[in-house]
């Protein structure tokens, strides 16, 4: 596991559970940042409770629509890991609005986008002195998500060749984890001479608020499935497009 890691969107879902395993793991990562945009609201009650039995998890507030606060949480973050880097950041927090075409208005599209896309690219630059840090820092020649990793929640909806309508029309979704991918590539490949891996994962269809009842696969079996692939990345899966199974998806 790695030494520090960070999760966006950890109030509840899929963030939620990532914190849960990562935290209570045979080898839990020693700074385990659970980053949340209301710490001291309701919605954060479960993942406080959590944390207050585990004392390598330490919310911290970001609102992922916020340059400020991606900032001033970076900056809090630099500061507890002193001279530690951040191994593995993984860009979680996401909306979807549904809708069809004729549900859709540029206000939708726009917050979709600032969510699901810019926010990730923006975390990840404020962020990018602590997972260089831990590159140089790490005795591991090869890439790992123990070394330094980004990683991208994304959504087989995001994919072109696999498109069906079945999955739902959520135009602004669709659109923007396609984009959320491109991202991947991108960091992908700007990141590799600093060791340091980028890949998006598909978490399956997963019963969350987001995900629905009928969503066939429970967020713990997503996350334990999830935190395998995680545990198996290496350099020839960096820009790449997996799913919970580590199933390579296709763009
Ligand atoms: N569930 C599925 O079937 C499924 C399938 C494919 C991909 N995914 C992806 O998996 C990720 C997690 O989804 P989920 O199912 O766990 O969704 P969820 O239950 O709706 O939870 C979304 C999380 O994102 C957070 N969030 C949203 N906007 C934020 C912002 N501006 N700043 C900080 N946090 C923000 C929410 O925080 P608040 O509590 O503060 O709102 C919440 O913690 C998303 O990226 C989603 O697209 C999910």
């Amino acid at each position: 596991m790695p030494i520090a890691a960070l999760v966006t969107g950890a109030s509840r879902g899929l963030g939620l559970e990532l914190i849960r395993q990562l935290g209570r793991g045979e080898r839990p990562p020693r700074y385990l940042f659970a980053a949340c945009r209301e710490p001291e609201g309701a919605g954060a009650t479960e993942l406080k409770n959590f944390a207050k039995c585990y004392s390598n998890v330490k919310i911290v507030k970001m609102d992922v629509d916020d340059l400020n606060s991606i900032q001033e949480t970076a900056e809090q973050i630099q500061k507890v890991l002193k001279d530690n880097g951040l191994n593995l950041l993984i860009n979680n927090a996401g909306i979807n609005f549904g809708g069809d075409l004729n549900g859709i208005t540029p206000e939708i599209m726009m917050k979709t986008y600032t969510t699901n896309v810019i926010a990730p690219v923006m975390v990840t630059k404020a962020l990018l002195p602590s997972l260089m840090q831990a590159a140089q820092q790490s005795d591991q020649h090869s890439f790992s998500s123990e070394k330094a990793a980004v990683i991208n929640i994304s959504s087989i909806m995001a994919s072109m060749e696999m498109f069906n309508i079945q999955n739902g029309k959520a135009y602004s979704y669709r659109i923007s984890k396609a984009a959320l991918n491109m991202v991947t590539k991108c960091l992908a490949s700007e990141l590799k001479p600093h060791g340091i891996l980028c890949a998006s994962v598909h978490p399956g269809w997963v019963k969350t608020d987001m995900g629905g009842e009928k969503a066939p696969l429970l967020k713990e079996e997503s996350v334990q499935g999830i935190l395998k692939v995680l545990a198996r990345l290496s350099e020839q899966d960096s820009g790449l497009f997996l799913d919970w199974r580590g199933q390579r998806l296709p763009w």
